[in-house]
């Protein structure tokens, strides 16, 4: 027999969680990651004292009851709320869109007169079908939200034209009519106090990890470790790529180490304008009220994705999702092999997300679990 029940490729909070959840149910569980740590794009790195989430901003918010208490069990949160601030060439609005975006620009000052200067602004456009991503931007908020906030910024995050972008890609645009800055709707958000890492940490307290280690460079050995494999990462390469390569969005972060208390004085900035190379700033001290003597800032650039760079954001348009049904029929047939996490399925999973899809699947595979067990 084989040495463990499981072996997880991947380190992430899809491999965490199932992982976790194997070994209380008594399995035996090998957890590899090819990165040099554990945790996957969640990781945080302590810098000056401050947590820098290492590849891209995290804030952590769900509706979801049972997760949000199942995150708590590792970290307690703090109480963050995302409100981003957009750079429109030196000009500053409040995201997402609301009454102090409205405010400064147009000066409107009741939810009557926004709603009245956005009516307008949509009125003379006579757009009825949006045939792409621009059209349906401007039908839903007009040319002055989409000009300073949307356009350019969406265009450096996709690399293409908003004219050769699919309306797809905007379902809706939140507009809201109060002085509301809260990024997110959610009942529950917050950070991990101590980071993310806590949570990791804690996923895995019990869990044999091992580091540095790539499933491809000795796939024969590890699958030969486990009965089972869990795999979170990219499907096209789990196949050898037979059917094409998924294409995806990447991204470069510059961080940097700066000798003053408070550089942007929020957490988060957007640069909304065509010339800034980078779209996002990211001032890390803030997610966590940080009182650090300096600071940390990342800045966030978009690229083309390649099989050098990591991958982050998948590109689902009709050509991919074409890619990636072939490998999810093959998945499907593949014996002994669960596929999860945003990589596997090629999905934007949020954190809260994909640990809610680790649950259900872990629960599947794993029967009732222990504490039922001994209700029964
Ligand atoms: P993840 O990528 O974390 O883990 C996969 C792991 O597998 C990696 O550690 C990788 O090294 C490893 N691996 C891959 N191939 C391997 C191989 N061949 N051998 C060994 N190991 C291998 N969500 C949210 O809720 N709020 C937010 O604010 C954000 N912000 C955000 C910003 C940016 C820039 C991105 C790209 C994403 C977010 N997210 C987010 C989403 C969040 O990052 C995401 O939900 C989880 O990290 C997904 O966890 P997974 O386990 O699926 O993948």
């Amino acid at each position: 027999t084989n040495t463990y029940d499981y072996l997880i490729v991947g380190s992430g909070l899809f491999g965490a969680v199932f992982a976790h959840e194997a070994t209380k149910a008594g399995k035996k569980c090998l957890v590899i990651d090819k990165r040099e740590h554990a945790g996957g794009n969640v990781y945080c790195k302590e810098m000056e004292g401050i947590n820098v989430h290492w590849y891209g901003a995290h804030i952590f918010h769900t509706n979801d009851k049972e997760i949000w208490d199942y995150v708590n069990q590792f970290a307690e949160f703090n109480r963050y709320t995302n409100s981003p601030v957009a750079n429109y060439k030196g000009e500053l609005y409040n995201l997402p869109f609301n009454m102090n975006t409205f405010y400064r620009l147009w000066g409107t000052k009741t939810p009557e007169e926004a709603k009245q200067k956005i009516a307008d602004q949509i009125e003379n456009l006579g757009i009825t079908e949006p045939k792409n991503m621009e059209e349906q931007a401007l039908k839903l908020v007009g040319p002055d939200i989409y000009e300073k906030l949307i356009k350019h910024y969406t265009e450096k995050q996709w690399g293409r034209k908003a004219t050769e972008l699919p309306a797809f890609i905007i379902k809706r645009l939140p507009v809201r009519f109060t002085y509301d800055n809260n990024y997110f709707n959610d009942k529950y958000q917050g950070i991990p106090v101590g980071g993310y890492n806590k949570i990791v940490e804690g996923l895995l307290k019990d869990v044999e990890v091992r580091l540095n280690t790539d499933f491809f460079a000795d796939r024969e050995v590890l699958s030969s470790l486990a009965d089972k494999i869990v795999f979170t990462g990219k499907i096209d390469e789990y196949f050898g790529y037979q059917f094409g390569e998924l294409e995806y969005r990447s991204l470069k972060f510059e961080v940097e180490t700066l000798d003053q208390e408070n550089y942007q004085g929020n957490a988060v900035f957007n640069y909304t304008d065509a010339d800034t190379p980078y779209n996002r700033v990211y001032e890390h001290k803030h997610f966590e009220f940080g009182t650090q003597p300096k600071t940390v800032i990342t800045k966030e650039y978009p690229l083309q994705g390649s099989r050098g760079l990591e991958p982050y954001y998948p590109v689902n348009d009709e050509n991919n999702s074409a890619i990636v049904k072939k490998y999810q029929d093959l998945a499907k047939a593949e014996k002994n092999v669960i596929f999860g996490g945003r990589l596997a399925e090629y999905r934007y999973y949020d954190m809260h997300q994909v640990i809610g899809s680790a649950l259900v699947k872990a629960k599947r595979e794993l029967g009732v679990s222990q504490e039922e067990d001994v209700a029964i």
